[in-house]
């Protein structure tokens, strides 16, 4: 698939299948992590266990319900909401502490999910699963976060049930001018 197309096709996509995603595959979306323009260190925690998935998603979803926040307290007690969705793999992109850490963590999760959709697997940038490794800081130590980075943001990656999920068509955009 091209670029373009990855690109204009990629969706958040929020129900997985149980299959796992092949090594290989785990390998070209680290390296396209690795890909994305930065401005400062940063860190990817490609975490394909399933007891530490289900741990994750268990603390980011009492992290949620904790949150005091309406919008993640809601969510969060919405029936049958994960907040993993069931992905198989999630890579978490911690970068080192300084002005640029979100941008340059969220440039290399963004190239995660467009290479993702290149290669037909789903995906979905998220902060929920943060809550989790904000709460509980021997988490973060667990999935080899360093010394001195923080969590950023995250990206739930596998396959789903068919291609369908990513057809929804986008809605015209009114936010772009141009200055000729
Ligand atoms: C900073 C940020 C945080 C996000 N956190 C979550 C999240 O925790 N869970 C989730 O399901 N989606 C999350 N999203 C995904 C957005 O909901 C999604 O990108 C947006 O609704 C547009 O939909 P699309 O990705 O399908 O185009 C996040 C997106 C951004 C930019």
């Amino acid at each position: 698939m091209d670029a373009i197309k990855a690109i204009e096709k990629r969706k958040s996509i929020r129900s997985y299948v149980s299959k796992q995603v092949e090594a290989d595959k785990i390998n070209i979306l680290a390296r396209a992590a690795n890909s994305a323009p930065k401005a400062g260190g940063f860190h990817i925690s490609v975490i394909t266990n399933t007891r530490v998935l289900i741990d994750i998603d268990e603390k980011a979803l009492t992290a949620m319900k904790n949150s005091g926040n309406d919008f993640l307290t809601q969510r969060a007690n919405t029936p049958g909401y994960r907040p993993l969705y069931g992905a198989s793999a999630l890579f978490v992109i911690s970068a080192e502490k300084g002005p640029y850490a979100q941008a340059t963590a969220s440039c290399s999760a963004t190239a995660v999910t467009i290479a993702a959709t290149a290669l037909n697997l789903g995906s979905c940038y998220m902060v929920s699963p943060i809550l989790a490794l904000t709460a509980d800081s021997g988490l973060s130590a667990k999935i080899g976060v360093p010394e001195g980075y923080t969590p950023i943001c995250a990206v739930a990656l596998g396959y789903t049930e068919s291609e369908d999920a990513f057809s929804t068509p986008r809605e015209a955009a009114d936010n772009i001018n141009y200055c000729e």
